[in-house]
């Protein structure tokens, strides 16, 4: 055995499990990255290492499952001027918006992009994540969107976390082709997916399917493209409007539809038939100063997993903290503080389609686990920027990061 944490206060979220059903004195053997068994005593005199966790919460790895950590350049003059009353789509027809983060990141090497992000990721591992989704989409050129992705995998040999990418080129339509929005379409279906799939560079790709954005037919063309290329699909959907982006994502079997503030009743079903996770970005909700609830009762009621996520990014969710994306589940939605522990645990899993790996404490799991100094699982959504993380493991290393 190479790790047995003892005396630990587990909170697994096996599924089945309604309501934390917390355990105390429990013992998790780990042997090659993975939990291999969990109880009340192990074999721990053949560990190479034991940790005690002194009756300490020990949870599932946080999964941040929505974000756009690799970015150039910084928008707080947008955050003044939608405050002066200029709002968030008009800055964004003006060409502020994705595009000024566009036009700093293409100026970036990729070097520059990781060194930039990794206070950010920083951010986030303080609040617990072990495994955090990335993607492009502030590239927009197929030598720049690659470079975004060819950066957020680069983070892993810099820190101990796991990171996901996703294909976000379809994020704007490029300055060079604006009212051409159709051919870069065609860009990114006959030359960006297929090298991205080849080289492995996502697993999934996004699309914002908005008016700002692009339409229902060209998000149709991506996921297609997308699905032929053997890769999975997600959208930024409903985000200000209601275009139906929710049910396309659906009808591909997409791994998650996030954001989801406009979503109508259709679209709530279209997610139950499917099983493709709501991601809920209660960080953009809150620095948009939107009004527009996502539909969590009816969420709730059709038993559709719902995630939660920072969606960091410098112009609608500048939060680098999970933790403070819990709380704000809880208090700007009126999730539950253990619905918002299943956010950032086993549904934020399924919404990178790794359901049966991570996002919970069980046997032939990854051994992601967090230690935390405090008692009570709700604690987690209800303080705010204390050090509350004692322990991070990672594929059962112990992190030191
Ligand atoms: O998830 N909605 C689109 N994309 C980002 C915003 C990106 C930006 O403003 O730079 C989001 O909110
Ligand atoms: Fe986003």
């Amino acid at each position: 055995m190479d790790l047995v944490l003892n005396n630990a206060r587990l909170v697994t979220l096996q599924p089945g499990n309604s309501g934390y059903q917390t355990q105390d004195n429990q013992c998790i053997a780990i042997d090659h990255g993975k939990i291999v068994a969990i109880g009340t005593q192990t074999s721990q005199q053949q560990a190479k290492q034991v940790i005690d966790c002194e009756g300490r919460l020990v949870t599932p790895g946080l999964i941040d499952c929505h974000t756009h950590l690799i970015f150039a350049g910084n928008r707080a003059n947008e955050f003044e001027m939608r405050l002066n009353g200029v709002p968030y789509t008009e800055i964004s027809q003006q060409g502020g918006g994705i595009l000024a983060t566009v036009s700093a990141t293409r100026q970036a090497s990729e070097q520059e992009l990781v060194e930039l992000a990794l206070p950010r990721l920083d951010g986030l591992i303080r609040s617990g994540v072990t495994s955090v989704e990335i993607k492009s989409g502030y590239g927009l050129t197929v030598a720049d969107e690659l470079k975004m992705l060819r950066a957020a995998k680069a983070l892993e040999s810099q820190r101990r976390i796991k990171v996901t990418t996703t294909l976000l080129a379809a994020h704007a339509v490029p300055p060079e082709y604006r009212d051409r929005a159709d051919e870069y379409i065609d860009l990114i279906c006959e030359h960006l997916i297929p090298v991205v799939a080849q080289e492995k560079l996502a697993t999934s790709v996004d699309v914002f399917c908005e008016s700002i954005g692009f339409n229902l037919e060209q998000t149709e063309k991506i996921f297609r493209c997308a699905t032929e290329h053997g890769l999975s699909v997600k959208g930024h959907t409903e985000q200000l409007s209601n275009l139906g982006g929710t049910a396309l994502t659906a009808k591909y079997q997409g791994l998650s539809a996030d954001h989801i503030e406009y979503l109508d009743d259709s679209g709530v079903d279209a997610l139950a038939a499917s099983g493709t996770v709501a991601t809920l970005l209660p960080g953009a909700f809150y620095f948009l100063r939107e009004t527009q609830q996502p539909p969590i009762a009816k969420l709730r009621d059709k038993q559709i997993p719902m995630a939660i996520a920072t969606d960091f990014n410098p112009g609608t969710s500048p939060f680098a903290d999970l933790g403070l994306m819990m709380n704000m589940a809880c208090t700007l939605f009126g999730l539950t503080p253990e619905e918002a522990l299943r956010g950032v645990t086993c549904h934020a899993a399924n919404a990178l389609g790794y359901g049966s790996e991570r996002g919970q404490i069980q046997a032939g799991y990854d051994a992601d686990l967090c230690i935390w100094n405090v008692q009570h699982p709700a604690d987690l959504s209800y303080q705010v920027g204390l050090p509350r993380l004692h322990q991070r493991i990672v594929n059962g290393e112990v992190s030191h990061d």
